[in-house]
């Protein structure tokens, strides 16, 4: 069979241009529901304020994911006149490090607010008559789908800047569902063999996710499930911190270097753990999957425990491949778009669900919770797919290519839905941990 047999098609691929229209508008209002309820959860003071070097002041974001729908949007789609053209300086990314960013003349909440209010308005209205069909940037409304890929993006960086805030909390969800199956293995079998990886069939699949190739991947075992607190105390407990074995030099130095002893935001009370939240403080609940750990922390455990990170193709197969007709699902339970039974995704819930509590999101080879719960670190480089190209601009992902920066897959607790594949690829420096970063591990067979 052909590669493009091998794909799974999305139901846009379906869609006539007055239902792709309502589809994008629909995606850009629930991405703009987040973004307000995120900022508005805070005072003025608090908008402005710088909580972590790590990140911007969130009203940096606001105008920023604003700036981003102004460009590409109003001018570049739409062609309409600048609405602060004077702005783009400031929210440019590449221009200003996050730890300069509160030093700026930005817009301040009230004029942040204004501002996305007016881009919204013209890029709907833009939406109204562009052309969905046969055009490259818009075809399938791509152009619109990646901007709100971008906001849910910015959100995703927003809620990570209040778990850094400090003070009382103000966010608020319920709990994820409980854990919904029997004993699962420890690990899965993923057999040998070539699958198709990446997309060509995606509409709003980003540049890094293009084109669909085969890769042969030899046979691994993977662990069912991501590495839980309860297993991840274990490795603590065991003096895995202080363990030089267990460490890259990278990762060594960085730990030394840093007094790193445990995941961020970890205390250690008594003969117990305990973590905060969003403003709450907690024991560590040992089923969840660890998070906010940086790869170095990732691989060492994974050291410890006689295995390795799987490889960005090992993940992505587990994930999509369906050995009963040997395609690649658009997602590890098949070709649905992700609903509550399948995945903790889109800050529903704020924090990762416990191990087992998503029988519905398992994959055809077995795997549990690839998508959603916590971001998992590969043990691969980003880099480009053979025959990739960049689109529509390099410094979405090109310019990010290279050994500084490793995969991570699957999207986490707080990762929209339409933010996130089973080709999906996100990236990061080793060393981060403020992201809602786990990982699981692999072995060859
Ligand atoms: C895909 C999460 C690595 O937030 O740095 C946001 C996405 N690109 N604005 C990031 C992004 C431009 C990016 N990540
Ligand atoms: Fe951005």
């Amino acid at each position: 069979m052909s590669i493009s047999e091998l794909e799974s098609t999305n139901p846009l691929v379906g869609l006539t241009s007055d239902q792709l229209r309502t589809h994008a508008a629909e995606s850009m209002t629930r991405a703009r529901q987040r973004s307000t309820a995120l900022t508005d959860a805070v005072d003025d003071d608090d908008l402005v304020r710088q909580h972590s070097k790590l990140m911007s002041p969130l009203v940096w974001d606001l105008a920023h994911i604003g700036s981003q729908e102004e460009l590409w949007l109003v001018r570049d789609v739409g062609g309409r006149t600048p609405v602060r053209p004077e702005v783009d300086e400031l929210y440019d990314a590449f221009k200003h490090p996050r730890a300069d960013r509160p030093a700026l003349p930005l817009l301040g909440p009230a004029e942040a607010r204004a501002y996305v209010a007016e881009v919204r308005a013209k890029a709907l209205d833009v939406l109204d008559s562009a052309p969905l069909r046969g055009q490259g940037l818009t075809d399938h409304g791509f152009a619109f789908g990646m901007i709100t890929q971008h906001e849910q993006q910015h959100a995703e960086t927003m809620l990570a800047t209040h778990q850094l805030r400090t003070g009382e909390p103000v966010l608020h969800a319920p709990p994820p569902p409980a854990r919904r199956c029997g004993p699962l293995p420890d690990e899965v079998f993923v057999p040998a063999g070539e699958f198709v990886m990446g997309t060509s069939a995606e509409p709003w699949a980003l540049d890094n996710e293009r084109p669909a190739h085969t890769v042969d991947v030899a046979a691994f075992f993977l662990d069912t499930t991501p590495v839980t607190n309860g297993a991840y105390i274990e490795f603590v407990e065991a003096g895995g911190y202080t363990d030089r074995r267990c460490w890259s030099a990278d990762g060594w130095a960085y730990v030394r270097q840093h007094g790193i002893v445990a995941p961020r935001f970890w205390r250690r009370e008594g003969d117990g753990w305990w973590r905060t939240r969003f403003g709450v403080t907690e024991p560590v609940p040992a089923a969840e999957p660890v998070v906010h750990v940086s790869f170095h922390e990732a691989a060492a455990y994974a050291a410890w425990a006689g295995k390795r990170l799987p490889t960005e193709p090992e993940w992505e197969k587990a994930a999509r491949f369906d050995p009963a007709t040997g395609r690649s699902r658009r997602f590890p339970w098949g070709d649905e778009d992700p609903g509550p039974e399948h995945a903790n995704l889109g800050q529903r819930h704020l924090r990762p669900a416990p191990v087992g509590a998503y029988p519905g999101g398992a994959s055809a080879l077995g795997v549990h919770q690839l998508v959603g719960d916590v971001w998992e670190w590969t043990g691969s480089d980003f880099g480009g797919y053979p025959g990739f190209s960049a689109f529509p601009y390099r410094e979405y992902s090109e310019v990010f290519f290279g050994p500084a920066h490793k995969v991570l897959r699957g999207g986490s607790f707080g990762t929209a839905a339409s933010a996130v594949r089973g080709t999906f690829r996100n990236w990061d420096y080793p060393i981060r941990r403020q992201i809602f970063a786990g990982f699981r591990c692999a072995r060859d067979a």
